[in-house]
């Protein structure tokens, strides 16, 4: 019997060391197989990164690294919830952390979706949203019905776009409904590629996106001040405009050219709202809206069916539609602002979206005002006031970028000069203006806000 025992013991303590390193090498490759799946991701992404955004491939490792470890150390000192840690603190006051600034990820809103909480949570089951449909009979038969109804009464509540009588047709970000209208608009036997232009300076995704595939539809043409050719043309009007934040109109005095309107920007915490908006075809997205980037979500307000039904056709052989997923979350969080600002005249209620973008956008510009009024080296653009049709405020753009100007000439290329100093800008050439200027994103989170607006008036040379 105790020889049964002993042998037993033995059994199950060789059982037990087997299945030990059954599980470490399983844990082992996982890892093997995840770390060079996140490598090749990560060089993809860098290549990516590389070619879109183009202005960063001199970056050198090291600097990648200091980056990701910022980035780290500011998403945590930002996103810490009441109940978290203690976020760690800052080494040597901030002096040696990479202040990137060049891309406008709208990561500022974070903290106004954070305490709303459950209200735009979106539970999807796994039987839902399976089929490519979502209402046949529309021209843009991959849009869902909640997202018409939101992106209509948003533009209502807000006074900033005519809906009626217009088309709407989703896309992956507005970025894919640019490219949806210039396949639309360019017409496909013409002798000669469409021109593309838009006047400087830029936004600088325009010249890539229009170009990226060789197109022989179109091609970008540059600068709208500068085209002065007898052929048809696009107009790319952004407004208001990034980089700069000023009010757009179209510049081309001739008479062959379609207009689109890019307006991003045109919501209250930007801008003040005068008009609805009412042109042919109009770009809209979530991204600049509402901060909500990573649901790639845009929509175009189209006035003819043709052209809304060839941009269908181009999402349609691009992405065969748009993720249902996204589009119920957008219309989520669209009815969640529209929401917001029909309650905000009720007693207690909480602050409507608009009200808490404006309040910190204004915070924000009044910061880095006062920063660069402290030195001789730097300037801001000045806007004129308007009032506001949506909120009554009177006020002068507030920009989700700023278009900062090395003054004096020595500095020459004025994205070098603060790289030299740890802050990542994008400058001026980009968007077909001078290396005087870079832009600077004002959407990031506060914690890095305020690492940038305590750096700038530092700077001597
Ligand atoms: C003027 C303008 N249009 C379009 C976009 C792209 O928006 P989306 O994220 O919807 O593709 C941006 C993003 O920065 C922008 O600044």
């Amino acid at each position: 019997m105790v020889d049964f025992v002993v042998f037993l013991k033995n059994v199950l303590v060789v059982s037990l060391a087997m299945n030990i390193g059954l599980i470490w090498k399983i844990s082992y490759n996982n890892e093997e197989t995840l770390s060079s799946k996140w490598s090749s991701w990560g060089n993809l992404q860098q290549k990516l990164h590389f070619h879109a955004f183009g202005c960063n491939g001199d970056r050198r490792e090291e600097e990648e690294a200091q980056i990701s470890k910022n980035t780290q150390l500011l998403s945590t000192t930002s996103s810490a919830s009441a109940s978290a840690p203690a976020p760690p603190e800052i080494p040597d006051g901030g002096e040696s952390v990479v202040i990137n600034l060049d891309h406008g990820d709208p990561t500022m809103y974070e903290s106004f979706w954070k305490q709303k909480g459950k209200e735009i949570t979106v539970v999807t089951s796994g039987w839902q949203h399976i089929s490519y449909f979502s209402d046949v009979k529309n021209v843009c038969w991959f849009l869902e019905p909640q997202l018409v109804s939101a992106i209509r009464r948003l533009h209502k509540v807000v006074g900033n776009a005519i809906t009626e009588g217009r088309h709407i047709v989703v896309g992956t970000g507005s970025s894919q409904l640019y490219q949806a209208a210039l396949y639309a608009l360019s017409p496909p036997n013409a002798p000669q590629p469409m021109n593309v232009v838009s006047a400087a300076p830029f936004y600088s995704s325009y010249p890539l996106m229009t170009d990226y595939l060789k197109s022989g539809l179109h091609k970008w043409a540059g600068d709208a001040n500068e085209f002065n050719k007898e052929e048809p043309y696009i107009e790319l009007v952004t407004s208001p405009n990034n980089p700069d934040g000023f009010t757009k109109q179209a510049v081309v005095k001739g008479d062959k050219g379609i207009l689109i309107h890019d307006l991003a920007y045109y919501w209250p915490q930007y801008t003040p709202i005068i008009l609805p908006a009412d042109y042919d075809i109009m770009l809209f997205t979530v991204s600049k809206s509402t901060g909500h980037a990573g649901t790639r979500i845009g929509w175009a307000l189209v006035k003819d069916r043709e052209v809304a039904k060839k941009m269908t056709t181009f999402i349609e052989i691009n992405t065969i539609g748009v993720s249902k997923d996204s589009q119920i979350r957008a219309a989520k969080i669209l009815q969640a602002v529209s929401d917001s600002c029909d309650h905000a005249n009720q007693k207690e209620a909480a602050e409507s979206f608009f009200d808490y973008s404006y309040k910190h956008m204004e915070e924000r510009w009044k910061k880095l005002r006062e920063a660069v009024n402290k030195t001789q080296l730097f300037s801001l653009p000045s806007f004129s006031m308007e009032t506001c049709c949506f909120s009554g405020r009177t006020f002068g753009q507030l920009p989700a970028f700023a278009w900062l100007k090395c003054e004096g000439g020595e500095v020459g290329d004025c994205e070098s000069f603060l790289r030299k100093h740890k802050i990542y800008t994008r400058g001026g050439k980009h968007f077909g203006a001078s290396s005087e200027y870079t832009r600077i994103s004002m959407l990031s989170r506060d914690s890095e806000f305020k690492l940038f607006t305590e750096r700038l008036p530092a700077i001597v040379s």
